[in-house]
């Protein structure tokens, strides 16, 4: 399957899912947005209200901050794919259960694998927790590490950066550091490409 087919069809799977409880409440489920080319990918907690009445990521608040911030470094939506670990809202807001993040985590592994992305930066401490289960955001943010042959950046969830102003310039200095690490990513390590048939080079080389 090509990658936007994958897109699609994870998103058409996660708009009738009821892996979880958390589709009793939902309106819209969020698959996620962007093109299937992205070389960088944000992830997210969970939809909040408006991105549960919308279908869309990050359209509140936190979004606009998060336009702030990609704008900063030059980056449109356009350019990024953006989703979250959960695309169901948890209702009022609250945190994501273990077992509603494990029954949702094959939709995020299968667009990672379809985008290829060079970089993963995680918004908040749920999506940290899928790449690094045990750092500590307040150690870690900014700090790019390589996880499965891949760049993942830990940073703040915009929403907290609201909430706490002191939070602010430290998400907007992690986020200045971005362009630089893309780059590298870009040259020194090529993302792991899905597996590829790899018979003919071997029925080759018998020549
Ligand atoms: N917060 C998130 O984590 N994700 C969204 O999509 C919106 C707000
Ligand atoms: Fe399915 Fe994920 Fe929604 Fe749960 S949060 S119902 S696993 S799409």
């Amino acid at each position: 399957m090509k990658p936007q087919e994958t897109l699609d069809q994870v998103a058409a799977e996660v708009s009738v899912c009821t892996l979880c409880p958390l589709h009793h409440s939902r309106k819209n489920a969020v698959p996620g947005a962007g093109p299937a080319n992205a070389k960088i990918m944000f992830i997210g907690e969970g939809p909040g209200f408006h991105e549960n009445e919308q279908g869309l990521p990050f359209v509140g608040a936190a979004g606009k901050f998060l336009d702030e911030l990609l704008a900063s470094i030059g980056l449109t939506r356009a350019e990024v794919f953006i989703t979250n670990v959960v695309k169901c809202r948890p209702p009022g807001n609250r945190d994501p259960e273990p077992q509603e993040l494990e029954a949702c985590d094959p939709y995020l592994e299968r667009q990672i694998q379809a985008i290829n992305p060079a970089v993963i930066v995680t918004l908040g401490r749920f999506s940290m927790g899928k790449f690094m289960p045990n750092a500590k955001i307040s150690q870690v943010h900014g700090q790019p590490r390589q996880v499965n042959g891949r760049l993942v950046v830990p940073m703040f969830h915009p929403a907290a950066a609201l909430h706490q102003a002191s939070l602010k310039p430290v998400v907007q200095a992690d986020f200045a550091r971005l362009p630089g690490l893309i780059a590298q990513a870009e040259t020194t390590s090529p993302p792991p490409e899905e597996e590829k048939d790899d018979s003919t080079p071997q029925q080759l080389s018998f020549f």
